[in-house]
């Protein structure tokens, strides 16, 4: 007997979620993923084919489908900033060039040198970041002449993928934040950046909210839907103020929802529209969260489970007796904006075995997102607790070792999916399931736990947040730049 789901997708950095979920509870139905590789062809380059990421969703939808599920409304969330270039026929001209890719570090440094990064702030509330989509054109447009030549559409991942699906050229005004070239206060694109950047019109999708109807998929209504941050925030419950969201995917990220629109006149953090109408987010972004303990299992440890590897940090103590990890493995976005900045293991001795190791790159994120805090508050957002989601929010001790280093408590949510499940709420508001977005989070988002800070850790963890802070001006010096 077939279920009637909402469903959500998204279109991560390692791989595609779903989830197919009851639209009266939020209960899951069912999940399906399928994986892919990320290509550096250089160091500090992220590249993936765009057409594996449509294999995946397709894959993922027959899966969801073949468990009996009837897809009642369809929402698409995904890595942001990614930049897709098609030709004329809508052929991918080149791999995309991903969120977490530091080529074009010069080109941020020109648009800032000529615009001045505070106008750049008042026009598209943020400053030029590698990684973001607009500095990457820039970057083909100055080494890749010949392809730049040929591009007449740009998209972003899972943009790319939802048209590839029911058609259009579409983007939403959350995903569309990344690009550097959106005037996020109005939410529309900005004539202003794109006459600067000599960029046309034409190229650029046309712009949505994350709640609008913007295809339909074998008669299924799908949502523009939104940015995987934006969405994962949807997924928690996160709409307007209350808590904050932090997201444990590849990349780490402390967010605060708003009603209206806040910038930072330096761009300290990442100001953007959220996947629903009427509300801005505000956002620090690290680079590498589970990013880093994904690279350092897989170098290091790759025959231990994940539970086993983490199990074993446990019974080390707060602090691992002085070692120091420093999570920039692929540069640094906040607070450095530093594509060059590099990852760490400091204060190393003969008493540090595998557990230390692993637990010094948990608290070593902890401490990166402590710092995606601090320019979080930096523009007057009050904390009082956190709602976690994304790979990384599984492990409780990992949620523990964050409350003590934030001082906050964590709520654990009742789904695990996080932006898919935020997704498939949005799915649900295109399909008419919900009347709005608040009736969504009210029927389906539930807090399952709530990790408070261990009050013996926080003093520790002080301590060693000082020295983590320290480390980077003083490793700068001696790192070389790639
Ligand atoms: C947000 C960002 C990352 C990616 C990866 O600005 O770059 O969170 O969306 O998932």
């Amino acid at each position: 007997m077939s279920r009637g789901c909402v469903v959500g997708i998204d279109i991560g950095t390692t791989g595609t979620k779903g989830v197919a979920i009851d639209p009266t509870t939020g209960s899951v139905a069912t999940t399906a993923q399928a994986e892919y590789p990320v290509r550096s062809p250089h160091p500090g380059w992220m590249e993936q084919d765009p057409d594996d990421w449509v294999a995946a969703a397709q894959t993922v939808l027959h899966r969801i489908r073949s468990e009996g599920v009837e897809i009642l409304g369809l929402g698409l969330s995904g890595q942001m900033h990614g930049l897709v270039c098609l030709d004329a026929a809508d052929r991918v001209i080149r791999p995309a060039i991903l969120w977490n890719d530091g080529r074009s570090a010069r080109e941020c440094s020109a648009i800032e040198a000529k615009l001045g990064r505070e106008r750049l702030v008042q026009l598209s509330g943020n400053r030029a970041l590698p990684g973001f989509t607009a500095p990457k054109l820039l970057w083909m447009r100055h080494h890749e002449p010949a392809l730049y030549a040929r591009i007449r559409r740009v998209a972003l991942p899972k943009d790319y993928v939802r048209d590839a699906l029911v058609g259009g050229h579409v983007s939403d005004v959350a995903e569309a934040s990344g690009t550097l070239l959106l005037d996020v206060a109005t939410r529309r694109w900005s004539a202003e950046l794109l006459d600067e950047f000599e960029i046309p019109r034409s190229w650029l999708p046309d712009l949505a909210e994350g709640t609008d109807r913007v295809g339909s998929l074998d008669g299924v209504p799908v949502a523009a839907g939104g940015g995987d941050q934006a969405a994962a925030a949807v997924g928690a419950g996160i709409l307007g103020s209350g808590p904050l969201s932090i997201a444990l995917g590849t990349s780490g990220v402390v967010l605060a929802a708003l009603d209206r629109f806040v910038a930072e006149e330096q761009g300290r953090v990442h100001a953007f529209c959220h996947a629903v109408p009427e509300r801005w987010v505000v956002m620090g972004v690290m680079l590498a969260a589970a990013g880093a303990l994904a690279w350092y299992h897989d170098t290091l440890l790759p025959d231990s489970g994940y539970d086993q590897m983490v199990e074993e940090a446990r019974s080390c103590p707060p602090g691992c007796e002085g070692l120091v990890f420093l999570p920039y493995l692929s540069g640094e976005r906040t607070p450095h904006a530093d594509p060059d900045a590099r990852g760490a293991f400091v204060g190393l001795s003969l008493e540090h075995g595998r557990g230390s190791l692993t637990r010094a790159v948990l608290e070593g994120v902890a401490f990166g997102l402590a710092d995606c805090l601090d320019s979080v508050r930096g523009v007057g957002v009050e904390a009082g607790r956190a709602r976690a989601s994304g790979g990384g929010a599984r492990s409780r001790l990992w949620l523990q070792i964050i409350a003590s280093v934030l001082e906050l408590p964590v709520e654990v949510m009742g789904s695990e999916q996080g932006s898919a499940f935020g997704a498939a709420l949005l799915g649900g508001v295109a399909a008419g399931v919900y009347a709005n977005i608040v009736e969504a989070v009210t029927a389906c988002v539930h807090v399952a736990d709530v990790i408070d800070p261990v009050a013996d850790w926080i003093g520790p963890y002080r301590e060693v947040r000082r020295r983590f802070r320290s480390l980077y001006p003083a490793l700068g010096s001696i790192t070389e730049p790639s």
